[in-house]
């Protein structure tokens, strides 16, 4: 097949646009493309250059990888080249994969290893005689960036080497940028009037390519190591020997890296590292799955630019692009007004997408977002999907940009955004967006719990006026609810029993209900354990509730607030007028108070109690039980079948007990 004009356009067009994007994304660190975009452009490349190699030339973006080094750097040589990978996005496409290698290999049977895919900035470092000597950036595959003196500032890099080493060796990793202490360096850079960056792998990049060491010092940077270039001597003859060693030189190796012996096993733990994904503080992007033995990698070789034993097994993408339709305002209960960007639907990492979180005026305003504008969308596990940046070059003219209006979108009332605060707020106590968010949170499993009081009667009560407060719930009769559409006696009859029977809630979900800012489900039970009672919660003084375990200063001051509204007071005697009894609690005999503290995480199943009876059993001696393994966890308890919760408490050093070991330490 011979190439016709429009294909020739068409190639001539996609290596503009690929070495444009490149450029913004490798060098100034600053994309407009999300990455699945990217790899679009570049793939429909990859597909006419396939078509048509007569196409190819030296200069296209496909014949190169990575980035030109940039001239503010001395130049580094990688002995052995640091190759890409190829990629497959679906378990056919991973068959075909190891289809292939077996062909390859001729009927013998290799074992994988499988990583995840981090998402950050690949270096090489040589040490000669164990000390570090020098450290450069992947840049275009062969020559890389020199940025020793900023490596040298890594914590998790060892200036030298530990145990027996060779005499000269090639370490390769990625150096990443924590999701926490990305968001944080991007809190503190909008502060300080500073644009913030676009998403961690470009913060690792920043971080690493500055010219003054100390900058990337007060980054916290991590760095995981892969895989050995050059090695002296006799060295690892496997993927997992060369992780073994890196391990016992004093590198970080993914606690996720596994050896599996066969493809169910690298799918089952592919699937696993996918559902890890959202709870490791390193952004991944997929994982990468390795041939074990150097034997069989040596046999199979490399083609261009990247081996033919290895393949990146991609996740979905968390970025999209779409187009804004338009930009409504919610108002919460709280009052509080947030700006919403109401989104053409895309599919963010496989859900669809149709709102997204714009924050608040400073946000909107500081992202310049206006409808009809196209922007990158990003999703990210439960998160609410955020809009990450608007795509320049789009339509013009654009529409005017969103002005927030002075007045409540609901009621009309003056909104107020106060001076030390990010929100506007409906000061409209009864206004009906208020009282339906306030009637929606009263009514929930975690408040009163009215079962089948759904949205949509809400949403009619308050429209018909119903009911005007939370409380007015307790006074609805027959003749009420016989005003609203579709309410026959047999539903009127469920829903008051329901009401009746959330008459007598019990404490903590009786405190949850209220709303109180700063108090959801865990800590209305430790103020119910604390207080037993409403009546001694509500005359608490800020002192009394600071002193109280886990209680910090402002959501002391947020609960004795609320208290002395006059609101409150009347909301209070309005519930009991309508019959909600208010329960007293037992107090909670602390026990000796020898985890006083302490932060736990609890994985896997315990033998002799339930997780409930666990953490009960956690928190009557002082100490708190916490979803998610980080660096403030100080024990993490494992049971049968413990999940990746463990392999991130090894990674992090965090001290572990088995069942046994945590029964002993509890004992009376
Ligand atoms: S191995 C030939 N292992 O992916 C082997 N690479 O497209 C190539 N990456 O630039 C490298 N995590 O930055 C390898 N566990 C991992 C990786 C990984 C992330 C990046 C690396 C490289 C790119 C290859």
């Amino acid at each position: 097949m011979t190439a016709t004009g429009s294909i020739r356009i068409e190639v001539e067009g996609l290596r503009e646009q690929l070495r444009y994007h490149a450029h913004r994304y490798y060098v100034l660190d600053s994309p407009e493309l999300s990455d699945a975009e990217y790899d679009a452009l570049y793939d429909r490349l990859v597909t006419l250059e396939e078509q048509h190699p007569e196409l190819i030339t030296p200069d296209s973006p496909t014949q190169k990888i990575g980035a030109e080094p940039a001239d503010e750097f001395g130049q580094v040589r990688h002995h052995i080249p640091m190759m890409s990978l190829q990629k497959v996005t679906s378990e056919p496409e991973f068959m075909e994969f190891h289809q292939r290698i077996l062909k390859l290999l001729e009927g013998n049977q290799p074992t994988y290893v499988i990583e995840p895919k981090l998402d950050g900035l690949a270096v090489e470092l040589t040490y000669q005689e164990g000390v570090l000597n020098v450290g450069s950036t992947r840049g275009n595959g062969t020559i890389g960036e020199d940025v020793t003196a900023n490596l040298r500032t890594v914590r998790s890099i060892p200036l030298r080497l530990l145990g027996r080493y060779p005499a000269l060796v090639d370490v390769r990793g990625e150096v990443v940028l924590g999701r926490r202490e990305f968001e944080r360096l991007n809190r503190e850079r909008l502060a300080a009037g500073e644009e913030p960056m676009a998403n961690p792998r470009n913060g690792a990049a920043g971080s690493l390519r500055q010219l003054d060491p100390k900058v990337t010092a007060a980054r916290p940077l991590v760095f995981f190591a892969y895989s050995i270039g050059r090695f002296e001597g006799a060295g690892p003859i496997s993927q997992t020997s060369a992780l073994e060693f890196l391990k016992q030189a004093g590198f970080r190796v993914h606690p996720l890296a596994r050896e599996c012996g066969s493809v169910d096993e690298v799918i089952g733990s592919h699937q696993k590292i996918g559902a890890a994904r959202d709870s490791l503080d390193e952004e991944t992007d997929g994982t990468v799955i390795k041939v074990n033995e150097y034997g069989f990698q040596e046999r199979l070789g490399v083609v261009s630019h990247h081996p033919r034993w290895a393949v990146a097994w991609k996740f979905p993408p968390q970025e999209e692009t779409t187009v804004v339709e338009e930009i409504i305002l919610q108002v919460g209960r709280t009052g509080i007004i947030s700006p919403v960007a109401v989104l053409a639907p895309v599919r963010v990492g496989g859900v669809e997408v149709r709102r997204a979180s714009l924050h608040n005026e400073d946000d909107v305003a500081r992202k310049d977002i206006r409808p009809g504008d196209r922007v990158i969308v990003r999703r990210a596990g439960d998160v609410i999907p955020e809009v990450v940046k608007v795509v320049p070059g789009g339509k013009s003219p654009r529409s005017s940009p969103f002005r927030f209006p002075t007045t409540c979108p609901v009621c009309g009332a003056a909104t107020v955004r106060e001076a030390d605060s990010a929100f506007h707020f409906c000061t409209n106590l009864g206004c009906p967006a208020q009282i339906k968010e306030r009637l929606t949170h009263f009514v929930s499993k975690g408040g009163v719990d009215v079962e089948g009081m759904g949205g949509r009667y809400i949403e009619e009560l308050v429209d018909k006026g119903i009911i005007h407060d939370v409380a007015d719930i307790y006074f609805l009769d027959e003749t009420k609810l016989n005003q609203m559409d579709r309410m026959g006696t047999r539903l009127a009859e469920k829903l008051l029993a329901a009401i009746d029977h959330a008459r007598r809630p019990d404490l903590p979900h009786l405190i949850a209900a209220l709303g109180i800012h700063g108090v959801g489900e865990h800590v209305a039970q430790v103020l119910s354990a604390a207080f037993g009672s409403l009546e001694k919660l509500a005359s608490a003084s800020v002192d009394e509730l600071q002193t109280t375990r886990e209680i910090g200063p402002i959501v002391a001051e947020s609960i004795h607030q609320f208290f002395s509204l006059p609101q409150t007071r009347d909301l209070l005697t309005k519930l009991q007028r309508g019959g909600v009894e208010f329960p007293s609690y037992a107090l909670v005999r602390q026990g000796p108070q020898h985890l006083a503290g302490k932060v736990f995480v609890l994985t896997g199943t315990l033998s002799s109690m339930s997780r409930d009876e666990a953490k009960a059993k956690i928190e009557s001696m002082g100490g708190r039980v916490t979803g998610s393994v980080s660096k403030k966890t100080d024990f993490v308890v494992a049971g049968e079948d413990p999940g990746s919760k463990l392999d991130k408490a090894t990674e992090l050093g965090i001290t572990v007990w088995t069942e046994d070991e945590f029964l002993e330490q509890t004992a009376p």
